[in-house]
């Protein structure tokens, strides 16, 4: 009972100390944009984590990389491509990633996200390509245009982001903070009974990467190591038909709350063209959680990691040594975090612990329902 209590108080503190960081920065002027660099396998809830960065005065997404994963990098392109254009947020440079996973054959999840990804939500046609250069030479370009400032954010497999820190192994020093969703830590899969989707679909990838921050360890304060939030912490954010009927409500346009009784692939209502795309996606992902046995709701696992690479005090962290088990038979792509020290290894990530959904989700209606008032 008493770890309980203390497991509430330490939630309510959470809470009272977001409200009153949330209260001053809206007071005062706003703190600067913050350069956000956000690789993706857009899915629908990459889309809803976009749609939040887009949604954030204090964010200026200064490119998206595209990474295969919740469908192939072609289709993740159209998507970034697509949502940018419905946003009317064209001047954002969409780059392709690679085609395959460093060492792993490509897997697609269409069966979690739709046969286009954003599940029955339908995008606007758009004229745009992506950038000439792939999206490894995106987040090098991006870290060196903003040296020392750029938030880097991964949502999907860390392929990209891998290749990128082989072609500029400094990249650790020249990112200001990293949030990777990804991994499960003490907690179990969700694409294997011990893996999270991103990092099973590369799990070399992911070694590389965690081991590439511990080798920078030495030169970078502790704040610096990757903000890594797994599903131990980011099943706790689950987005309900009562509160996806707040957000229309808070951009005006109050739908009906849907109900796992609807008939399969109803059409949203909304006339607002945003909430009317994000009602239609989610609609297929409470469908796909309830067909799993979760209940008709719908884990928000990247707009979490959007809304912490804004601002880290949202989570809870605990420094720590992670690596990836690449040969396990039953075990391959599973997160190992050392908290007890055996490796004697460096800290090379800030695991994601704990998290108040209310001061989350608060958060994400307030902004995205303001910013849906635009469309
Ligand atoms: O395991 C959840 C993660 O895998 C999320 O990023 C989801 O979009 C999928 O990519
Ligand atoms: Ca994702």
């Amino acid at each position: 009972m008493a770890g309980l209590v203390s497991r509430r108080v330490r939630r309510r503190r959470l809470r009272v100390a977001a409200g009153i960081v949330a209260a001053v920065t809206t007071a005062h002027d706003p703190t600067p944009a913050l350069p956000v660099f956000a690789d993706v396998d857009t899915g629908v809830d990459d889309a809803m984590a976009l749609v939040y960065l887009l949604a954030s005065t204090d964010a200026d997404v200064v490119g998206i990389a595209s990474t295969g994963g919740n469908v192939d990098v072609d289709q993740v392109c159209r998507n970034n491509l697509g949502l940018l254009q419905l946003c009317g947020a064209t001047d954002i440079p969409v780059s392709r990633g690679a085609d395959q996973p460093l060492s792993a054959a490509m897997r697609t999840a269409e069966d979690t996200h739709g046969p286009a990804g954003l599940g029955y939500a339908e995008l606007p046609r758009h004229d745009r390509e992506p950038t000439s250069y792939d999206s490894a030479e995106a987040w090098v370009r991006a870290a060196h245009a903003h040296p020392g400032e750029l938030i880097g954010l991964v949502t999907g497999p860390l392929t990209n982001l891998a290749l990128a820190l082989r072609a500029e192994p400094t990249l650790p020093s020249l990112l200001r903070r990293l949030v990777i969703m990804g991994g499960s830590f003490d907690y179990r899969g969700n694409t294997t009974p011990v893996a999270e989707w991103n990092i099973s679909v590369d799990p070399e990838s992911a070694a590389e990467v965690f081991a590439a921050w511990g080798a920078a360890w030495g030169e970078q304060d502790p704040d610096h190591l990757p903000i890594v939030l797994g599903l131990n912490v980011t099943e706790n954010v689950a987005m309900t038909p009562a509160i996806l009927a707040r957000l229309a409500a808070a951009a005006g346009t109050p739908t009906p709350e849907m109900s796992v009784t609807d008939t399969r692939g109803t059409r949203s209502p909304a006339t607002n063209p945003l909430i009317g795309t994000l009602e239609d996606a989610m609609r297929f992902y409470f469908e796909f959680h309830h067909d799993q046995g979760e209940g008709y709701l719908a884990h928000l696992h990247d707009p979490l990691a959007a809304a912490a690479a804004l601002d880290p005090g949202l989570v809870r962290t605990r420094a720590t040594t992670v690596d990836v088990e690449l040969v396990g038979a039953l075990t391959r792509g599973m997160t190992v975090a050392d908290w007890s020290g055996h490796w004697g290894r460096r800290p090379n990530a800030l695991i994601g612990t704990e998290t108040d959904p209310t001061v989350f989700f608060d958060r994400f209606i307030d902004r995205v329902g303001r910013y849906a008032r635009r469309f």
